[in-house]
């Protein structure tokens, strides 16, 4: 089986009209990123990507709102717990990045109580 053509190590920005556009994912095209239909006699195909606006609304909703929806019954604000996730994953990689949110949603929830623990209530 033939191995695709490496191109280019480095990532590549590309400015990019909304549309379809087809992918070249052999690395023989002169056309790159692009397919040129260079493939043709191998058993590559080059992929279809799709670039809309709708894709922007999306990862709005991904990156924005979801987590204030899935944050607000939460015990602790979403804020804290990615910092928390941040802070932990740059002091302890991969196992930081879940125990540093905890150790701060419940650092946060022990200064919350904390701050409110002789609040009368009637
Ligand atoms: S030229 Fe590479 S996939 Fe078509």
């Amino acid at each position: 089986m033939e191995k695709p053509i490496i191109v280019q190590k480095h990532s590549l920005k590309l400015e990019m009209e909304t549309g379809t556009y087809m992918w070249c994912s052999c690395g023989r095209s002169e056309k790159q990123p692009f397919c040129d239909g260079s493939h043709r006699g191998t058993h590559f195909k080059p992929e279809k990507v799709v670039i809309t606006i709708w894709m922007v609304f999306i990862s709005l909703i991904d990156n924005v709102i979801k987590p204030m929806v899935m944050g607000r019954k939460a015990p602790a604000p979403t804020l804290v717990i990615f910092l928390g996730a941040i802070g932990g994953f740059m002091l302890n990689g991969i196992i930081g990045l879940f125990i540093g949110a905890v150790i701060l949603s419940l650092g946060y929830n022990i200064f919350h109580w904390w701050l409110h623990m002789n609040d009368v209530t009637e």
